[in-house]
Formats: C-alpha cells, structure tokens, sequence
C-alpha cells in the first residue's frame, strides 16, 4: 500500500500535538504503521538545527536565515525519514512542514515568496503532502496558551515575536489555505479538544 504525507500547520499553541498523538493513536489501532515527527527537526541534526532556531535572541537569525536553515533540516528530514516511511507505506503525521515556512518567513517575515517557491520546488519536489490540516486559532488566545505550557527558557523565540507577527502568520496560512483548496482543510482549533479531533478524522478518513 502506498504511504500517506499528512502534515499540521497553524500558529503557535493550536493544540496540533494533542490532536497528531490521538491520530496516530487512532491509526494504529486501525492496524495502519503511523510515523510521527516534526519539524525543525525529525532526525539528529535537524533537532540540533531546531535548538539554534527556537531559542536565543528573537533578532538572532533573519527571516531569510530562518528559512535556509529549516530549509537545510527539511532535505535531510526528507531524505532520511519521510521518503522512506512512505516507500514503505508508513502513514507520515508531520507536525509543521513546508507551509510554516511559507507563512512565518514569507507572510510574517518578509522573505520573497518566489525565493520560497524554489525552495519548494528544489527540495520538497513532489513529495507533497496529500493532505494538510491548518489549525486556525486567535493569536492571542494560541500565544496565551503557549505561555502557560512553556517553562522558563523553553522554545519560545517565536512567541517573543509579538502579536502583529502572530497576525500576520495566521493570514498567510489562510491564504495557503485558499490557494490551495485540494490539499488543505482549515481547522476550527477554537472547539473542544473532542471537537477538533472529529473534524481531523472526518478530513483523513477522506483521503485514507
Ligand atoms: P513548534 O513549537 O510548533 O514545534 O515549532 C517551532 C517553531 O518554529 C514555531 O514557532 C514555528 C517555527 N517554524 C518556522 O518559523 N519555520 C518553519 O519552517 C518551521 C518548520 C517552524
């Protein structure tokens, strides 16, 4: 059987762990073999790219800095762990891929958007997902949520961003969204946690 890309995009405290973790609870127990990882990271170094990334001064890295590196983390999470889960026919449940770079260093940032399509392009290829869940939430209701889970010197570079920034995130994943109709659902991630995980199943039930 042929792998399944599922990937988790949104802004920061959309509940996307919880809802990947009971997913792939689900999956398995349908007898499917689920991979979860995430992004930065997913292998060694990608983990190691991700601490340089999520930490340290908010003006540390610019927002082309920012992509090249997830950039350089997302070929290697490709190369060694997505492409082959999915020649295996593993079921992939990514949290956060190529449209958080689209919408945090493009949108929010500022990097050119053709500079990212050929990143896309060069990288990813076509290994798309086949489905995409962009989990939609009020800024400030997701960064409150965050605060309250993040400990003191946690992976909260992105949260000191402010507000506006945050803003400007959640537009350019809608606008993914809208540009991309067949393979990205919005999410609702303002309902009940039982809520949420009813819309993401009735999303992957249709493509599984
Ligand atoms: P997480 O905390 O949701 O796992 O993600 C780590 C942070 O990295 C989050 O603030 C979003 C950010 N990020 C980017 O800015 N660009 C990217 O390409 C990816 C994958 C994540």
């Amino acid at each position: 059987m042929a792998g399944q890309f599922i990937t988790f995009e949104g802004g920061e405290g959309a509940g996307k762990s919880t809802q990947i973790r009971r997913l792939a609870e689900r999956l398995s127990n349908l007898g499917r073999d689920v991979v979860v990882t995430r992004e930065p990271g997913g292998t060694p170094a990608g983990e190691a790219v991700r601490r340089l990334l999520v930490s340290g001064d908010v003006s540390r890295w610019s927002p082309l800095a920012e992509a090249l590196l997830n950039y350089a983390a997302r070929e290697q999470h490709l190369r060694e762990v997505i492409r082959p889960a999915l020649a295996r026919g593993n079921v992939v449940l990514c949290d956060r891929f190529m449209d958080s770079t689209r919408a945090y260093q493009g949108y929010a940032g500022g990097c050119a958007q053709d500079f990212i399509d050929t990143l896309e392009a060069s990288v990813v290829g076509d290994t798309l997902p086949g489905l995409t869940l962009i989990f939609d939430l009020d800024p400030a209701l997701g960064l409150a949520r965050a605060k309250a889970r993040a400990e003191a010197g946690a992976e909260d570079r992105y949260e000191r961003k402010g507000l506006a920034f945050h803003q400007g995130i959640r537009e350019g994943f809608r606008d993914i969204a809208r540009r991309n109709p067949g393979r990205c659902r919005l999410i609702d991630a303002g309902q009940t946690v039982d809520r949420v995980a009813e819309d993401v199943w009735a999303a992957v039930s249709g493509v599984l």
